[in-house]
């Protein structure tokens, strides 16, 4: 068991002895102690008593002796615990015992992650990179938790732009030898007609119904549009090192034959209301600054189906037939509305029930260093693949000035594009800024790469092994305290799906390792010592490789 839900178990038995009843003991790291819980004052309320005396009642229900070198009632009614040496040494040797370092797998719960969700046919810009940076970091640590997680990669494959696509296909040829080049030129192209050429506008609109009610050579023309999508999306997933694969696609065209179904359903569950021709969902407590009820649209005017209807049936078939007890979708923030009417929608149709659970998984926006949305210089969307060649190049620049091993450019250059976007609260924007993130100090990807290359190093150049951990140091005890709140906060991002919360302890811990190593000598100590501390440097390392990997960075051995 984790050090923290020991104490949590043990003064929760105590705080109940009191109060007669469960009571959360509040527990917290502390300035003043290695820990306080702060429980007291709220139940002082309850009880109608002064704080101070709840504390030290909880004390005397549980005096804690045999974890505690020392406890106290401090201020208002805080209750201040200082752990006992031998505790941090044997609870550290445990957790180094453990293949899961003392994060216990959990009750596995299956869980769909929309993610990433690239639009087929167009450049993947760096709008996307967010949902798969941080939908990998998510589907990572859950796995790792032990749920069964389903990866969607909802994939915009499907609607009206294919109808321009696939013509400008047929014009080009490219459909022959089935090269279509660059696709963010293809698309452009294709555009630059649609806008111009009526001819071409009104071909398109026929494509578009001719894919939708399935003509097989139109399908096939979509097919070579979608396969090269595919493979260039699978490139990028490889350079980020992104978990997903072919398998996990689950495009909107694979709702298609399902959309007339939901919007039957829904019809019969009295939902569809017309709206101007169209049949829409209404979700009730959604409305326009006009006070107008705002529609999600199910069926158009011309008996298509879009991307609202799309989602439906993708929420239907992921709690339905995939069984989803836990649903995340990792997209922009600008589609707050659409997933909560979408949300809303499926507990009226009877989809959502109080089983389970469902959270649009938000985030800001990339922005450049002049602080606003990242451009070129050109004034277009940057190019996902431009944006990391340069990130590696910048990375393999900064190596060489450190004499190191330029292998490891890749890994330090992507680590460090990763690491920037999750280390931000993913609620907020975040500046895309090459120097920033590179640098090989301050809470970055290099910098925590650096930390654990560093103690690997010590490893080849000792020629002792760990030993038993005997904790003394007051920079040794910290170090146990950080090293031990690891399942804390693997726990906290679960819930919270906020990366940033590890990235912030990982950071933590590569300070808290310094500052050890800075006062306690390891390989100049008597042996005994010495082995312990090898053994504290050991669990750091394994600590922080698995922090970088479940946010889905690589930890090279040497930098
Ligand atoms: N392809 C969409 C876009 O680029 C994102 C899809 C997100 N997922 C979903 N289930 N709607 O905006």
């Amino acid at each position: 068991m984790s050090l923290e839900s020991v104490l949590h178990a043990r003064l929760g038995a105590a705080f109940a002895a009191v109060a007669g009843a469960p009571v959360d003991p509040v527990l917290r790291r502390s300035q003043h102690a290695d820990f306080q819980a702060d429980g007291a004052l709220g139940l002082a309320r309850r009880l109608g008593k002064p704080p101070r005396e709840v504390a030290a009642a909880v004390l005397a229900a549980d005096p804690l002796d045999d974890l505690c070198a020392a406890t106290a009632v401090a201020g208002p009614g805080f209750v201040n615990l200082t752990l006992r040496a031998d505790v941090l040494s044997t609870m550290v040797a445990e957790m180094a015992a453990d293949d899961r370092l003392d994060v216990a797998a959990v009750e596995p719960e299956t869980v769909v992650v929309d993610y990433s969700a690239p639009n087929a046919a167009k450049e993947m810009h760096v709008g996307h990179l967010r949902s798969t940076i941080i939908g990998d970091a998510i589907v990572r640590l859950l796995e790792w938790l032990g749920h069964r997680v389903i990866r969607q990669n909802h994939l915009g494959d499907w609607g009206t732009p294919f109808g321009m696509l696939i013509e400008h296909l047929v014009d080009t040829g490219a459909a022959a030898d089935s090269s279509v080049g660059e696709l963010s030129d293809f698309y452009r192209a294709a555009r630059r007609k649609f806008d111009a050429d009526e001819e071409f506008r009104e071909r398109s609109r026929r494509r578009v119904v001719a894919l939708q009610s399935g003509d097989p050579r139109t399908r096939e023309l979509w097919q070579v549009l979608i396969d090269r999508s595919v493979a260039y999306v699978g490139e990028i997933y490889a350079r980020l090192g992104v978990t997903l694969t072919p398998a996990d696609l689950a495009g909107e065209s694979t709702y298609h034959e399902q959309l007339a179904s939901v919007a039957d359903e829904l019809e019969r569950r009295g939902l569809l209301r017309d709206s101007d021709g169209a049949q829409c969902v209404f979700p009730a407590g959604f409305t326009n600054r006009d006070g107008e009820p705002l529609p999600l649209i199910v069926r158009k005017a011309d008996g298509g189906y879009g991307y609202d209807t799309t989602d439906l049936a993708a929420l239907r078939h992921r709690v339905t037939d995939l069984r989803a007890t836990r649903l995340l979708y990792v997209v922009g923030s600008p589609q707050q509305q659409h997933f909560r009417m979408i949300f809303a929608a499926g507990r009226e149709a009877g989809w959502l029930t109080d089983g389970v659970r469902v959270e649009h998984v938000a985030h800001g926006s990339v922005l450049g260093t002049d602080g606003k949305m990242l451009r070129t210089r050109a004034g277009e969307t940057v190019k996902l693949t431009d944006l990391l060649d340069e990130a590696v190049a910048r990375a393999a620049e900064q190596v060489r000035e450190r004499h190191a091993d330029e292998s490891v450019a890749p890994a330090v250059g992507i680590g460090a594009v990763k690491y920037a976007d999750l280390a931000t609260d993913r609620l907020r924007d975040y500046t895309f800024d090459y120097d920033r993130m590179l640098a090989f100090d301050g809470n970055t990807g290099p910098y925590l790469q650096y930390a654990h290359a560093r103690i690997r190093s010590i490893f080849r150049r000792a020629d002792a092994e760990p030993g038993d951990v005997v904790i003394a140091e007051p920079a040794e005890r910290e170090l146990a305290l950080v090293l031990l709140g690891l399942p804390t906060v693997v726990a906290e991002v679960a819930t919270s799906l906020e990366p940033h919360r590890l990235c912030a302890y990982l950071y933590g811990l590569a300070g808290a390792f310094t500052a050890f190593y800075e006062r306690c000598p390891v390989l100049r100590a008597e042996p005994e010592v010495r082995a312990s501390r090898l053994a504290l440097c050991a669990l750091t390392a394994r600590v922080l490789a698995l922090g970088l990997g479940l946010l889905g960075i690589a930890a090279p051995e040497r930098m």
